[in-house]
């Protein structure tokens, strides 16, 4: 496949065949992945504490995201890129929803956004999907409702996994070509993603989702100290960026570096 789109990502479901996406916020990170074959690089509003070194995902606007999906979508040529909206960009209306949408469409060649929420958010979904712009979901744990969540909670226990489920089968129906469930029991993320026709998926939502998420700092160990329960570190690149900025410090302080062979003659 050239180029991934969304029919692609409906097929591997059919076939069975799990898939996994990446946040991407910048050229070489995106670059990187889309030769790794990642076909799907999500420009999260997680750029807003992985980027911008705010607390939480809230702050982040548009007008700091475009620029981000921008770098992105110019540094891939097979993955689809998914541009999150921003918390207060979508939430008001189907109508201002579109219009966010349209300025990742225009401004950044996005090829999808991805909002939070369920069943408030099916005319914001049907609306954008009926005017050509793909869209992703997101239920469970939503970061941008932490404070009406009261903080990181597991969603869908119990009694709400009846509403869970249901929220997903809506927002397939209003038209979503995916939906991520972050944080939700994994008996519960197997019964949505048997329930759907459309992929699921998973971030700390159990091996059964159709595809799996993390973010890409997380996962190769740029960001230190604890990280969820749900990551897994497949790298530690703080460690080696550590090493390599003191070594080059040392070979400055210790006249090794720049060598003959870093310079100019006259
Ligand atoms: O912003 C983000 O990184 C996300 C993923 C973790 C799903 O929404
Ligand atoms: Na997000």
């Amino acid at each position: 496949i050239r180029k991934i789109r969304t029919h692609h990502l409906l097929q591997m479901k059919e076939r069975g065949e799990k898939w996994a996406m990446l946040t991407a916020y910048d050229q070489y990170a995106a670059a990187t992945f889309d030769e790794a074959g990642i076909p799907v690089m999500l420009v999260g509003d997680s750029a807003s504490n992985n980027v911008f070194a705010n607390e939480t995902s809230l702050p982040v606007t548009v007008d700091e995201l475009i620029p981000l999906v921008r770098a992105v979508t110019r540094s891939t040529t097979r993955a689809l890129i998914v541009a999150d909206l921003p918390f207060g960009s979508y939430q008001r209306s189907p109508e201002q929803a579109f219009d966010t949408a349209v300025r990742f469409m225009k401004e950044a060649n996005a090829h999808a956004v991805k909002l939070e929420g369920g069943l408030p958010m099916v005319p914001q979904v049907k609306l954008l999907t009926d005017a050509g712009i793909p869209v992703m979901a997101h239920i469970g744990f939503t970061p941008q409702a932490e404070h009406n969540l009261g903080g990181y909670r597991v969603q869908g226990r119990g009694d709400a996994a009846e509403q869970l489920i249901a929220e997903a089968k809506a927002l397939e129906e209003a038209g979503a070509f995916a939906v991520v469930m972050e944080m939700v029991p994994a008996p519960v993320a197997a019964e949505v993603t048997k329930a759907l026709r459309i992929p699921t998926i998973g971030i700390g939502a159990g091996i059964d989702c159709d595809a799996q998420v993390l973010v890409w700092q997380d996962m190769m160990g740029l960001r230190t100290g604890k990280a969820p329960r749900f990551v897994k570190r497949y790298a530690d690149l703080h460690g080696v960026m550590l090493e390599a900025a003191k070594a080059y410090a040392d070979d400055v302080a210790n006249g090794a570096f720049p060598a003959a062979e870093h310079s100019f003659e006259s």
